[in-house]
């Protein structure tokens, strides 16, 4: 049975909320200015590991006890977190063996956070430990919205108690050495192991890693950590506490755990989303990690963390100004976040994050930024009826679909590839990036998924596949689907082994191609293909078989050799980009690629106007986001209502400003 979708009635606002930090007076202050926000959520316990169990076994709740009531007796719900990402230094320095240990063999000690070895028995006790004691004091709480497992996991460990539990992993994926052996190919370079025993973690070594290794160990890791999260998640329930039960994922560059399998065991998916850009392509970044996290989920969802005053660029933060926080807030929501959450309420007086940006700034409410925070609380309270979430729990109306493979994003990153220039994160943020800059909706799909939605499914280079995966696509193709393959994708299978008799060796057929060489290209340089395209980092010399040929290579080591074909399946077809398009030209090849399908963008022409307008379907009816990125007003008309303005029909948005529409209809036009 499917579950119900995560459906709270009103959107989560709020966020992290850390009173230990601060003196009785300020937590009056705190709830004054909470109310005035309408903030409805505060995320607690994140980090109180030490001052929750000051000593081993000996639990002091009395504050907790005490902020909890604060909260609760003036209307305001809590997250509570196990504080597990931060073990006490009590803990680590009872059980030195519980640090973890860098492959280098530096054991990394407490005074920071995330200091813990995953795999080592005391720290899973110490964390079942105090778990089970939030769920039974707590668990049964009316105001507790939900649980917030551990903080995003990732504390990767390479010593003595990793190596123990890989090896127990790998005996159960392989049975015998021998397997192993035959499967990580140790025959090269003498590395045929004898004994599990021998078998270490991929720890420094004298020079390349063995690629099966390594991605054995990045399976192993994710799996690890799912079976502590597991264990955090069976106490809670165990005290029958029935609050739904998530841990947040970190984007966009966290690539320690496999979402897909992870979501399956969440109530609700959450994630934490800081921008990685100060420039317009930060409302691109929103829509990638709302659209990746509403897909993992398989409906709504949860922002946890996101940054209410400023975005961390290399050495400096960028102010973000209060129209964006609040538009970047609606994105979110658009794409299905049930919630508008922030790290953290109040900024920090000292300590380690002192400098970054908080719902309540240093300067106090009286600021830009609060006020910001009270508009943004009165709009989500317009638009609250937009949280009921449809009973199918579907969001939006996306006839395209990425592929997303954490184990895809693994083996590219195995070393000695034929370029070190080609990133996972970088080909599928591309991709969506191209879609979102023509305005088509996207989701995106794991391998194997449901995919009779989709007109148009683009798999960005996919190194390695399994079998099972190239039927999929063969017969989402076969079946009248357009298929767009990139570079770099089916060269090996899932135990990163090539596979020999032509590139792509687990596509060939289905592209009708047979690719003799790869032909990297060196930084900055940019070839051109016979359509106008521009391109660079790979190139391969392949030829057709069954494929005909889109556009050839008209500059470069290649010029006059196919670089795109496009192959006839059944009702579909197959294309292949062999090599890297710019982000320009990719744009317009995507584009092209939507409209052969005949997929509208939710609304002509609002791209070019520097306007964003997603869907989101709710209960009663669907709405119809518009989130104003430029500088100039823009006015559309249409059937319904604005909730954020009241305005009806035709409906003027203000520069930087949004609307959410209920619909009577979909016809939306933007005027002139
Ligand atoms: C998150 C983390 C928070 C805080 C925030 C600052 O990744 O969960 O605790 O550190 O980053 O950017």
């Amino acid at each position: 049975m499917t579950p119900a979708p995560y459906s709270p009635a009103r959107f989560l606002f709020g966020g992290d909320y850390s009173p230990e930090q601060w003196p009785r007076e300020v937590w009056r202050e705190d709830i004054e200015l909470m109310k005035r926000a309408k903030v409805n959520t505060a995320t607690i316990g994140v980090f109180s590991w030490a001052m929750l169990e000051p000593r081993e076994g000996e639990f002091d709740p009395a504050w907790l006890d005490e902020v909890i009531d604060r909260l609760a007796s003036d209307g305001i719900g809590f997250i509570l977190a196990t504080p597990t990402a931060s073990p006490p230094p009590w803990f680590t320095v009872a059980h030195p063996d519980a640090l973890p240990v860098r492959p280098d063999g530096t054991r990394v000690l407490h005074g920071s956070r995330d200091t813990y070895a995953v795999s080592a028995p005391a720290y899973r006790a110490a964390a079942r430990r105090i778990a089970r004691y939030l769920a039974d004091r707590y668990g049964h709480h009316d105001m507790l919205r939900g649980w917030h497992i551990h903080n995003e996991y990732g504390t990767i460990d390479h010593g003595p108690h990793a190596a123990r539990a890989f090896r127990r992993w790998l005996e159960r994926r392989y049975g015998t050495v021998d397997e192993l052996n035959r499967v990580w190919y140790t025959a090269f370079w003498s590395q045929r192991y004898g004994a599990w025993d021998e078998i270490l973690p991929p720890v420094q070594t004298q020079y390349l890693h063995n690629p099966a290794h390594v991605v054995d160990f990045k399976r192993f890791c994710s799996d690890e950590m799912l079976e502590a999260y597991r264990e955090q998640r069976d106490e809670v329930r165990a005290s029958g506490s029935r609050a739904p039960i998530t841990t947040n994922f970190m984007l966009p560059t966290w690539n320690h755990l496999d979402q897909w399998t992870w979501s399956d065991e969440q109530d609700v998916v959450s994630i934490d989303h800081y921008l990685d850009t100060t420039s317009a392509d930060g409302e691109a970044h929103v829509a990638y990690g709302a659209d990746l996290t509403r897909s993992w989920a398989g409906g709504p969802w949860l922002l946890m963390e996101q940054n209410a005053t400023g975005i961390r660029t290399g050495d400096h933060v960028v102010t973000k100004g209060v129209d964006r926080m609040i538009r970047n807030s609606l994105g979110y929501i658009a794409r299905g976040s049930q919630s508008a959450l922030f790290f953290q309420w109040r900024a920090s007086a000292a300590g380690s994050e002192l400098w970054h940006g908080a719902m309540v700034p240093h300067a106090g409410p009286d600021t830009r930024a609060f006020d910001g925070i009270v508009r943004l609380g009165d709009t989500l309270d317009r638009i609250a009826e937009v949280a009921t979430a449809p009973a199918d729990g579907v969001l939006g109306d996306a006839e395209i679909a990425i592929v997303w493979d954490a184990e895809g994003w693994w083996s590219l990153e195995t070393p000695h590839l034929p370029s070190d220039a080609v990133s996972y994160s970088d080909e599928v943020r591309s991709t969506h990036r191209a879609f979102w800059r023509s305005g088509y909706p996207v989701d995106f799909i794991r391998p194997g998924g449901a995919a009779d939605r989709y007109k148009v499914i683009v798999v960005p280079a996919l190194y390695a596949m399994t079998a099972t995966t190239a039927r999929w696509l063969e017969d989402f193709a076969e079946s009248g689907g357009r298929l767009v393959v990139t570079f770099a994708s089916g060269l090996a299978d899932m135990d990163q082994r090539v596979v020999g008799g032509g590139y792509p060796g687990m596509l060939r057929g289905l592209l009708g191609i047979r690719g003799e060489q790869m032909f990297p290209l060196p930084p900055g340089e940019t070839i051109e293909l016979s359509d106008g395209s521009q391109a660079g980092v790979w190139s391969e010399l392949l030829r057709v078989e069954t494929a005909s040929v889109v556009a050839e290579y008209a500059s470069g080591p290649l010029r006059g050799c196919p670089a795109v074909t496009r192959r006839s399946v059944g009702s579909g077809s197959a294309t292949y980009v062999s090599t890297k398009l710019t982000q320009h030209s990719l744009d317009a090849f995507l584009a092209e690629a939507a409209v052969d399908a005949g997929i509208e963008p939710t609304l002509a022409g609002a791209a070019d106007a520097g306007i964003e307008a997603v869907r989101r379907r709710g209960a009663e009816a669907d709405y119809l986001f518009i989130l104003n990125h430029s500088e100039a007003a823009v006015r559309i008309a249409g059937d319904g209502v604005d909730l954020v303005s009241g305005q009806r029909d035709r409906i003027e948005i203000d520069a930087g400003a949004v609307a959410v529409i209920r619909e009577a209809g979909q016809g939306w036009a933007l005027e002139a």
